[in-house]
């Protein structure tokens, strides 16, 4: 059951969109009560990822002395590192363990008790990341990021619910990187209240959620409550819309039914879905380790790196969360009209061209002082290119390529890798930037070429095919060697949507 999906506003959100006849605004309870799921979760998953790159120099500092301090020594740069990428990326172990409890909480407190119970983990992480500058602790920041990590994480990851969500995960890095200029709080002494600042949208999604109702599908399909999912719907949609809403919940309850959701396992002894599970193992983890959100964790490396002006590096970084929000607001047109299989291999195409681009104008940063800016502009292209093809788009692949009944399991697969490999371009990414110096976004050039290959020669187009064809496809792409294939295709058809 697709209960990873927290948010289940947004699905009523959409539905009222597209229903609509004329172009009409969504109702205002509806569009509140979405507003108030995804400041939670959504956007916290945004603003963490990006508010950590301003006080990166402070922070350090007060390692480096708190460490003097404590043990008459000085620290060295790579342990100085160390600390500094742990702090930042223990953010997505957090995000780890909190998707893993996230569905089990959702069943038993309700969607919108798991999102209300989910904020005590930011005012935890508040209060620790508040305190360890004036107790000289900054071991509680790293725990305080994990507690961010965990409670950015029930609601998924990056594209993985539409354009709505996508919005507020931008509009959360955007957020994040303009309160961490330096008129704001990215002045040296204010880091450990900018770092306190995710208590914020917590308090406005306590103060706000407990007005709205729980999700009407809960109620109705985990707690058989028809009495409590007639009234939700009623709130939220006014009475004239709910008796529609009401049948396409009943639909969906009995379709669920006799539902055998399969377990991740399952789909790894499955050797049916076995080229669908590979490629989207691989997606995921592309989907990371091509560096997109490692550029966010760590702005100021990449643009110092560069060659341009400390003071202006905070401006700087506020383009690329600007670039994202760009396509955010663009793409979700773009996904429907052009195929999967064009919009990904184009995509990491353009990356690849970037992290060229990108290489050079390094290399060459002393030829002139406007080639700092050009390097920017590779920087500010490669996200555009990102937001363009794989960050809307691997997501919805996921679902194309798995039946109803394996989508759950593929989510979670998908989900754990992509949390895994976030961590491991986190915390090694500072000291790719040390070590390659002005090759550092050759790592990422290997993994964007890798993937726009497979992608081109094995994943075929899924847009508006049968689970069937698709399958068809990947065989005869992808897999020449005679195997047999006893049977595989009749669970996939006999369970198709
Ligand atoms: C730590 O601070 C000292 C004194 O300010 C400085 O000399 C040293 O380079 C710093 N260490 C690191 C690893 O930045």
């Amino acid at each position: 059951m697709p209960s990873e999906f927290l948010n289940e506003y947004e699905p009523l959100l959409i539905k009222e969109f597209k229903d609509s006849p004329r172009l009409k605004l969504p109702n205002k309870s509806l569009l509140l009560a979405a507003c108030a799921a995804c400041i939670g979760g959504t956007f916290q998953y945004g603003y963490n990822i990006s508010v950590i790159n301003a006080p990166t120099e402070s922070v350090q500092r007060f390692i480096n002395q708190t460490w003097r301090e404590r043990y008459q020594a000085n620290i060295s740069e790579q342990i100085l590192t160390l600390f500094w990428s742990t702090i930042v990326s223990i953010f997505t172990i957090g995000g780890l363990i909190g998707a893993s409890i996230g569905s089990t909480l959702s069943v038993k407190l309700g969607r919108k008790g798991t999102l209300l119970t989910n904020n005590i983990f930011a005012l935890l992480a508040a209060v620790l990341m508040g305190l360890s500058y004036s107790v000289g602790l900054f071991e509680l920041l790293i725990i305080g990021r994990l507690m961010c990590g965990i409670n950015a994480a029930p609601t998924a990851l990056r594209g993985a619910m539409g354009m709505f969500t996508s919005i507020f995960i931008t509009g959360g890095i955007l957020t994040g990187q303009v309160i961490g200029l330096n008129e704001l709080l990215g002045g040296e002494e204010y880091w450990p209240i900018l770092l306190s600042t995710t208590c914020i949208p917590a308090i406005l999604q306590l103060v706000i959620l407990p007005w709205f109702p729980e999700s009407p599908r809960y109620l109705l399909i985990d707690k058989g409550d028809n009495e409590g999912c007639k009234k939700a719907l009623k709130q939220l949609h006014g009475a004239a819309d709910c008796d529609g809403e009401w049948d396409d919940i009943e639909k969906e309850k009995n379709n669920l039914l006799g539902f055998d959701a399969k377990k991740p396992w399952d789909l790894f002894a499955d050797r049916s879905v076995r080229w669908q599970l590979l490629s989207i193992i691989l997606l995921s983890a592309a989907q990371q380790l091509n560096g997109i959100n490692a550029i966010y964790f760590y702005a100021d490396y990449v643009f110092k790196r560069s060659g341009i002006p400390s003071d202006k590096i905070p401006y700087v970084t506020v383009g690329t969360g600007a670039c994202e929000c760009i396509t955010a607001l663009t793409c979700g047109m773009l996904i429907e009209c052009l195929g999967r299989k064009i919009l990904i291999t184009g995509g990491y195409t353009l990356m690849s061209i970037c992290c060229v681009l990108f290489t050079l104008t390094l290399t060459f940063q002393d030829a002139s002082p406007v080639v700092p800016y050009l390097s920017m502009a590779c920087v500010f292209a490669f996200i555009l290119s990102f937001g363009l093809g794989p960050g809307g788009v691997t997501n919805i692949l996921t679902t194309e390529l798995f039946t109803q009944n394996a989508r759950p399991a593929a989510y979670m697969i998908a989900g754990s890798v992509n949390w895994l490999s976030f961590f491991f371009v986190g915390l090694i990414f500072p000291f790719i930037v040390i070590g390659l110096q002005q090759y550092c976004f050759m790592v990422f050039l290997v993994v964007c070429v890798m993937v726009a290959t497979y992608i081109f020669c094995i994943v075929p187009e899924t847009k508006n095919k049968t689970f069937l064809e698709i399958q068809n496809e990947f065989k005869s792409s992808s897999y020449r060697k005679a195997v047999s294939t006893n049977g595989a295709g009749t669970n996939l058809l006999s369970t198709s949507m």
